[in-house]
């Protein structure tokens, strides 16, 4: 378990950057009840082939059923709220402008609804729909379209999750945005992300080299960990909130913006 003069260490850490970056995933929705996709038996690569549900091959093979488990996805996240810890990292935010970049793997859009305002959303959108193929004139989204997946009634082209599946490039502009808050910062944690698919996982590796301090947030091993200065085992809603709001630090908050 972590020692109090460890987290004190990391608190510092905070208190002394100007930039920080968090890099988060799956691990930082997980008590909100949204499930991981590598965490043994409750994770969604337990129970489906990545490649069958994350893949552009396996949504043309097998449309429905592709669109029908985002489509549960999508239900779920609607029924869940943001935790703790997304709560934690909007009131840092909040609390002080232009210091914190959240670059985020989820496509749940838990980091919004908790009120973060910088996120980069590396892999996309859960919520988000687009055409399949290069739309044509025909292709309205937004249109009440019939189907599961919808179909464009003009030319047949298919809506799919405005995701980024295995194969697919990352939004050149989110990804660039991404590396240079990574090369930027003194401070990088990376929150609940087992630390195994590029790019995103290199983003730890860029802010090493770059000089950041590296913090690791995650109950498990990760493959992110040798790259860390400090590593702290703990959940994300346990630990951003004594990291980023001690409660001296929420006291001393409330005081000044009385003032
Ligand atoms: N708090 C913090 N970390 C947690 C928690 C928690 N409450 N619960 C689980 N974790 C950790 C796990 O120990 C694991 O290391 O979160 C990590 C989740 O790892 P993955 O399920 O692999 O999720 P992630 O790393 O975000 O996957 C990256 O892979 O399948 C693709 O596109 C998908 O964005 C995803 C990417």
């Amino acid at each position: 378990m972590n020692t109090p003069q460890e987290k004190q260490a990391v608190r510092a850490w905070i208190a002394q950057a100007t930039h920080i970056a968090v890099l988060t995933g799956a691990g930082m929705s997980a008590e909100s009840g949204v499930p991981t996709f590598r965490d043994a038996q409750t994770g969604y690569w337990a129970q489906f082939n990545p490649q069958d549900m994350a893949s552009e091959r396996g949504f043309r093979a097998a449309p429905a059923r592709v669109w029908d488990w985002y489509a549960h996805r999508r239900a779920g996240v609607a029924a869940v709220q943001p935790n703790a810890g997304h709560q934690a990292l909007a009131q840092f935010e909040q609390r002080h402008p232009g210091r914190l970049t959240v670059v985020t793997q989820n496509v749940d859009g838990l980091h919004q609804r908790a009120g973060s305002r910088s996120v980069l959303c590396l892999h996309g959108d859960l919520l988000a729909d687009r055409w399949l193929d290069a739309p044509r004139a025909c292709c309205r989204l937004g249109a009440a379209i019939p189907g599961s997946p919808p179909r464009c009634p003009g030319c047949g082209n298919l809506v799919r999750p405005g995701v980024v599946w295995f194969g697919e490039n990352l939004p050149v502009d989110v990804l660039d945005a991404a590396q240079q808050a990574a090369q930027s910062a003194e401070l990088l944690l990376v929150v609940g992300t087992a630390g195994a698919v590029y790019p995103a996982a290199g983003l730890a590796h860029l802010a090493r080299q770059a000089g950041a301090r590296v913090v690791i947030i995650n109950p498990a091993p990760s493959e992110l960990d040798s790259a860390a200065h400090a590593v702290l085992r703990g959940t994300a809603a346990q630990l951003l909130p004594q990291l980023l709001c001690p409660p001296g630090v929420e006291r001393v908050n409330r005081e000044t913006e009385r003032v």
